[in-house]
């Protein structure tokens, strides 16, 4: 079995191959045009995707050395994500399996990071928590099967990744600054300076609060010193990283006592934040959890993460007709 699998719902196109549950290509091309703008523009995205999507997907092929005729199912991802670029891999997915006469699997963007653990060993046994942290998402999902996964607790305003790239664009950084907050970070103390932690009574976060204490404090401070934000970058960064890591950890340590649950995993681009896993590491042993973080390239959004949720699809028999549009707004 064969799966040609296709990723476009932000601005990274990808295409992965997976055969018999092991991925034999993952091409991710990485828009940069939005850097210049501090952000995705939608628009922008979905021209690239255009351009990019061909190439991307017969490099997928070439990889994997897999003629298109040997495949047995295209898969694409539905949503959530942007509507323009979630239509140039869904149109593309579509004409495909159509020319192909072949099946069509559609994936949850959000799923296939959480299933991104069954790629390669360690893999979770189930259940298992997983902390889904992105540029769109903040979730703590209970995962009973492949394809049966509940929201127990999720952000009611900004996604952590969305608040490590504002807390970035404050400090004067390019985007996205997460990586870059990231970087600094390894330099400075996280004691430094403090910030509050919206303090949520249930499993659910909140991110507008610390986004604006940083605003705040960033405004007062450069009042007085012009030169603060190039003095203290590593030590600002490094507050702001531990500051919401700890709001991420503390929930999830709330979720794995609720629930008993100790085979803990966490999945998204915010996953690949080296505080986080040294953190989430640290706590894991202190908890005794067995822990599972994936490796840096199946954290940010590629396509071999949707191949292996289509694989569990092909096994269980969920296919889509070719009526399918894409749904920017979808949840697990
Ligand atoms: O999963 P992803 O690639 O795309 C979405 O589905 O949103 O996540 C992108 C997010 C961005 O906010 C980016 O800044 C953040 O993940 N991110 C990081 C790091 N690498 C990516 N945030 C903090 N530290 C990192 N090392
Ligand atoms: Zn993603």
């Amino acid at each position: 079995m064969n799966i040609l699998a296709i990723e476009s719902s932000c601005d990274e196109t990808s295409a992965s191959v997976i055969a018999n549950g092991h991925i034999l290509s993952n091409v991710i091309a990485t828009q940069l045009i939005h850097e210049q703008y501090g952000g995705v523009v939608p628009e922008l995205a979905s021209r690239a995707h255009q351009q990019h999507i061909l190439p991307v997907v017969e490099r997928s092929l070439a990889d994997a050395n897999l003629p298109k005729n040997e495949l047995s199912a295209i898969a694409f991802t539905r949503g959530p994500g942007l509507l323009g670029s979630l239509l140039v891999g869904a149109s593309f997915a579509k004409a495909l399996a159509l020319g192909l006469n072949i099946p069509l699997i559609e994936v949850n963007h959000m799923q296939a990071h959480v299933l991104a653990h069954f790629i390669e060993a360690p893999r979770p046994a189930f259940p298992f928590l997983c902390l889904t942290v992105s540029g769109g998402h903040t979730q703590i999902v209970r995962v009973d099967g492949p394809l049966d996964m509940t929201v127990m607790g999720q952000t009611l305003d900004d996604a952590v990744g969305e608040a490590f790239d504002k807390s970035a664009k404050l400090l004067g950084l390019p985007y996205p600054g997460g990586p870059l907050i990231d970087r600094y970070a390894k330099e400075g103390n996280p004691l430094a300076f403090r910030f509050p932690m919206s303090e949520m009574a249930n499993l659910d976060f909140s991110f507008s609060g610390i986004k604006t204490a940083i605003m705040y404090f960033l405004r007062d401070n450069t009042k007085t010193n012009p030169e603060f934000i190039a003095q203290h970058l590593a030590d600002i960064c490094a507050s702001i990283q531990h500051t919401l890591v700890q709001m991420l950890l503390t929930k999830l340590k709330r979720a794995a006592r609720e629930t008993g649950i100790r085979e803990i995993a966490i999945a998204g681009g915010v996953s690949a934040n080296s505080g986080l896993r040294a953190s989430l590491t640290q706590l894991g042993q202190e908890q005794g959890w067995n822990v599972y973080i994936p490796r840096f390239e199946y954290c940010t959004d590629n396509a071999a993460m949707i191949a292996m949720a289509a694989q569990f699809k092909y096994e269980q028999g969920e296919f889509t007709a070719q009526t399918v549009s894409p749904m920017p707004r979808m949840s697990m």
